[in-house]
């Protein structure tokens, strides 16, 4: 009987030590040490046998059963661990690889890429921004700005009117008057944002977009809005450029100023290295990107009330064209391609 019980074992043990899966050693572990395997029912014969065999017999299958049970328990975490080893292997997680969906898709528009450039120049000198309204008073757009009432531009054919006193903001420089109703001096602000003209052609759209400048205070002079918009040009167009100012004329501005930049194409020379002559600045050496002026008392006399002696203080403005500025820096011909929404021409502005 005890060496039945050995054979059992030694048998088991082999089968046991042999098993590669799992499921294998379940399966070894029904067979032996199941309720019908021939082990247990060994033990369970115990009581039957001669009482002077019993006590070996008894010993000898008890040890056997928690032997193979505990071979069994061994093998098995180690079959598990194997297992366990084996699934890592195959899941390997690179974490290092790009997450999905990888790559961003698509790009700002040229013309938000440009407003957010000349912000970040702005805004580095000092300025703050502030956006308005589009659909503005008559009263913000030309009255306050100091335009007679026989101004071109307040004509039907030249503005788009909402009503007799409502339109659709022909500048920025309406913001220059709301803004200094709402801060007392000192001011250095811009304000970015749509502006609508009845135009229609290669370089001009109904809507485009204008950044007006406002700086006042007590003690700004001409020399500063120079300075200025040096700082601008050398920043958009190169660190070699440089700017003049041209005697002009707008309503809200005294004096006023045209402002040219040196030519980028021929380095101010208006001429190429081959000596023909330059086309960008059609040979003269500048480029006009934008008007400017010193505020016209005029204007500081509508907001008088809100802090704006035009005794006590003075200021600078400019307004430039955001499509404008794009197109020179990247050699767009025709201001209409901004607007047509062709992917082949947006993505080279990546
Ligand atoms: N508002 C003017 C324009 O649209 C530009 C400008 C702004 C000129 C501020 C002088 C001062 O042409």
């Amino acid at each position: 009987m005890i060496d039945r019980i050995e054979q059992i074992r030694a048998e088991a043990e082999r089968a046991i030590g042999a098993a590669t899966t799992l499921a294998a050693l379940e399966e070894l572990r029904v067979r032996h040490l199941g309720r019908k395997a021939e082990l247990p029912n060994l033990l369970r014969g115990v009581a039957e046998l001669p009482p002077e065999q019993r006590g070996a017999v008894g010993r000898a299958a008890n040890e056997a059963r928690q032997a193979l049970e505990a071979r069994i328990a061994a093998r098995g975490a180690e079959l598990e661990a194997a297992e366990l080893r084996e699934r890592l292997e195959r899941d390997r997680a690179d974490v290092t690889l790009p997450g999905s969906p990888a790559a961003p898709i698509g790009h700002l528009h040229l013309l938000t890429a440009t407003r957010r450039e000349i912000e970040d120049v702005f805004c580095g000198l000092g300025f703050e921004v502030h956006e308005g309204p589009e659909v503005e008073l008559a009263t913000y757009n030309f009255d306050a700005l100091n335009h007679d009432p026989a101004h071109p531009a307040r004509a039907r054919t030249d503005t788009f009117y909402v009503s007799d006193d409502v339109l659709l903001r022909t500048h920025t420089s309406p913001m220059q008057v709301r803004m200094m109703q709402q801060h007392p001096p000192p001011i250095a602000h811009i304000y970015p944002g749509r502006v609508y003209r009845r135009d229609s052609d290669a370089t001009h759209t109904p809507q485009f977009h204008q950044v007006e400048g406002l700086a006042v205070d007590v003690d700004i002079t001409l020399a500063d809005l120079k300075g200025t918009l040096l700082a601008f040009a050398r920043s958009i167009f190169g660190d070699e450029r440089n700017v003049r100012l041209r005697p002009h004329f707008f309503p809200f501005t005294e004096p006023s100023v045209e402002v040219d930049v040196s030519c980028f194409a021929c380095r101010g020379t208006g001429a190429m290295a081959d000596g023909s002559r330059c086309r960008l600045c059609k040979g003269t050496g500048w480029i006009e990107i934008l008007g400017a002026g010193m505020v016209d008392p005029n204007v500081f006399a509508y907001v008088r009330e809100h802090g704006y002696d035009p005794e006590q203080v003075q200021g600078f403005a400019f307004g430039m064209g955001i499509e404008r500025i794009a197109m020179l820096r990247h050699g767009i011909p025709d201001l209409r391609l901004f607007y047509d929404n062709d992917a082949r021409f947006l993505r080279q502005f990546g």
